[in-house]
């Protein structure tokens, strides 16, 4: 682990917002006493309270026991029986609900399309014959490319239906991730789409998948969704249109039982190494938590427009907009493209539209929104909007005071939720009727999420003292293991403490027991919310023909939160030079995706190693954040005049 020898926090942040009278008043948690009285229950008998959740699902066998946990081997719900998507989808359709709108979606060009819960089993249905018919079976790995169309929902519950299991790849991702993630999951087939749209362009999303089967043997099937209508390429005998698949097919498909931990999904994150992780989530438990979760933080009513902005190639995407807030009956509003097309204004006035109540974002969205002017969000009424959420990183008290005061107009409760792709529900979190906020704090945990901060011997650090952030009991909605890499998952999250989860991020308890997040521990940056691997990116660098080695560190961006900074040398006979800046950067957006593509590259003679050997990642960070100067310890450093080139900008 790089410098997490001293986790200090500076922060200070004095002011508390107690939650408006009348959202407490009708809250589902309307008191910090409830809450505690609550709390305190669920931590002596996790199993009780978690328990009790599950039984609002829909089961078609119940479970025998509520966890076997032989640490760090969660099974939850064991004997249990159920299929996931019965319990997102057809669970609503007895009595109103039935005609209820499940997904309101908007294209990027404008279009709406609605879906209520019977026509989303109708599609779902279809859908989930449409794999079998194509030879998907229990079990399957399935990977999903798709633009943000209810096409991507409908997809991922459809593989939950028949038991395969999903793996949805980020619209934004490179051919070659898509290689990587078929690779590492065995996948046998894809569901993509023509393109999406974006920024009034087209993301051809079928031509990067073509790409990615040249290298790829187990894909058999690829399943086309037309929605850009652009031109692509159909292998015969491979590749199915959507439209033609679902075309005969019954739309009734019965929902099989499938074991509470049958497998769910897959969903690669990135760590410290180069290799990003396939974090597997099962069905019972996952689906617990996403619920539960749903429910009482963001205390979902039945006439709620619920608006998650995040993409469903991402967790959040996964739990709070399609299993969470499916499986509690809401209605969902799903949006395809950019923020900022055609104007800066288009979530405003999708708000105002729809009437959103509750609209769940990202810290470098909100910072987004203040850089591009008051006046967007002037233009339009947001007085429907009673709840507000953030998630994805620490959020910065301006932008939180501008998203309490200019979008939820004071009177809003706004909840700043921690949580990680391998944590599959949100732990850490106010309760909207109930806690008081502060701005830049996710505040308490979760019921039945046992959260602490421990110190190197694994003890538990005093107020305002910095350490790591644990959890020290399992939870249902945990990840079971990194897919095919056991080792891996012992070593990432129990390695550093016998028994307790370690998330990877520092952090501090204030006085009032509020858990403030100071960043991750290990070489992970976080840009616009979304984790990076600074050895991904090295590694995508060091393929370049031109370059010997590389370090990827980060520095603070204004809007991304962290941006990427890559120190290069090169290999004999390249120059150095802004043709080759480009191209490098071009290159790490083909390996990876456009996200991962560094803001600078410096190139250098040398880069700073101790004598073994090692990347001093932590001199180069200083070198590029702030002053520029080092303060810390350099005994280690084999040769000082590499670093003080450095500082002397030589190599620019
Ligand atoms: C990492 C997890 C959870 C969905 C989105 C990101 C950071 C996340 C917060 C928050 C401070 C946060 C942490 C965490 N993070 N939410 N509210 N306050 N930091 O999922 O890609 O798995 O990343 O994001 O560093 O470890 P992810």
């Amino acid at each position: 682990m790089a410098d997490s020898t001293k986790i200090e926090s500076h922060l200070n942040e004095d002011r508390k917002f107690p939650p408006a009278e009348a959202f407490a008043k009708q809250a589902r948690i309307p008191s910090m006493k409830r809450y505690k009285e609550l709390y305190d229950q669920s931590i002596a008998d996790p199993e009780a309270f978690w328990a009790a959740e599950a039984s609002e699902l829909h089961w078609q066998k119940k479970w025998d026991t509520v966890l076997e946990w032989d640490a760090p081997f969660a099974k939850w719900f064991v004997g249990g029986k159920l299929n996931v998507s019965e319990s997102c989808v057809d669970h609503h359709l007895q009595g109103a609900r039935k005609d209820k709108k499940a997904i309101i979606w908007e294209g990027e060009p404008g279009e709406v399309r609605t879906l209520t819960y019977q026509e989303l089993h109708k599609e779902v249905c279809r859908f989930a014959n449409a794999l079998k018919a194509n030879g998907v079976k229990v079990g399957d790995r399935v990977i999903i490319y798709m633009p943000m169309v209810p096409e991507a929902a409908i997809a991922m519950l459809a593989c939950a239906r028949i038991g395969a299991v999903h793996s949805v790849v980020f619209g934004g991702f490179s051919a070659e991730s898509i290689k990587d993630r078929i690779e590492d999951s065995g996948a046998t087939a894809v569901i993509t789409a023509d393109g999406g749209f974006r920024r009034g362009g087209v993301v051809a999303l079928k031509a990067n998948v073509d790409e990615a089967l040249t290298k790829v043997e187990t894909i058999q099937k690829v399943i086309v969704l037309e929605r850009t209508k652009n031109e692509v390429a159909m292998v015969e005998g491979r590749d199915v249109w959507w439209h033609d698949a679902v075309a005969d097919v019954s739309t009734d498909c019965p929902a099989e039982a499938f074991d509470s931990e049958h497998p769910l999904f897959i969903l690669y994150t990135s760590g410290s190494t180069g290799k990003p992780k396939g974090i597997m989530h099962t069905s019972g438990g996952y689906l617990t938590g996403t619920y539960a979760t749903s429910k009482y933080i963001f205390d979902l009513r039945e006439d709620d427009v619920y608006w998650c902005t995040a993409d469903v190639g991402w967790i959040t995407g996964h739990s709070y907009i399609v299993y969470g807030p499916l499986a509690n009956g809401a209605s969902i509003l799903m949006y395809e493209g950019a923020p900022n097309w055609p104007e800066p204004d288009r979530f405003w006035q999708l708000v105002e539209k729809h009437r959103a109540t509750i609209l769940y974002t990202a810290p470098t969205a909100i910072r987004a929104f203040i850089k591009w002017g008051d006046e967007h969000v002037d233009k339009h009424d947001l007085s429907s909007l009673r709840l507000l959420g953030t998630v994805g990183e620490p959020i910065n008290p301006e932008a939180w005071m501008w998203y309490h005061e200019k979008i939820g107009g004071g009177r809003c409760p706004i909840v700043d939720t921690w949580w990680q792709t391998e944590t599959g529900a949100i732990m850490l979190t106010p309760l909207p009727g109930a806690t008081p906020t502060k701005p830049g704090t996710a505040t308490l945990p979760f019921f039945g999420v046992d959260a602490a901060i421990l110190d190197e011997e694994g003890n538990e650090v005093g107020p305002n003292e910095g350490g790591k952030l644990v959890i020290r009991k399992p939870w249902p909605s945990m990840l079971r293991t990194i897919y095919g890499d056991e080792g891996r998952y012992k070593e990432t999250y129990w390695g550093e403490y016998e028994g307790i989860y370690l998330a990877g991020d520092g952090a501090r308890r204030d006085e009032d027991g509020y858990f403030w997040i100071v960043g991750r521990l290990d070489d992970v940056l976080n840009v616009s919310g979304h984790r990076l691997g600074t050895a991904e990116i090295e590694s995508a660098l060091v393929s370049h023909e031109s370059v010997a080695e590389a370090a990827a560190v980060g520095r603070p961006d204004e809007i991304k939160g962290q941006g990427v900074v890559a120190f290069v040398t090169l290999k004999e006979g390249y120059d150095a030079g802004p043709e080759l800046r480009d191209t490098l950067r071009a290159h790490v957006g083909k390996v990876i995706g456009a996200i991962a593509k560094p803001d600078v590259i410096r190139f250098t003679e040398a880069l700073p190693k101790t004598r073994s050997g090692k990347i001093m990642r932590r001199l180069l960070k200083e070198i590029c954040s702030g002053s520029g100067a080092i303060s810390g310890d350099t005994t280690t450093l084999e040769d000082f005049s590499v670093v003080a080139s450095l500082q002397a900008g030589e190599d620019e």
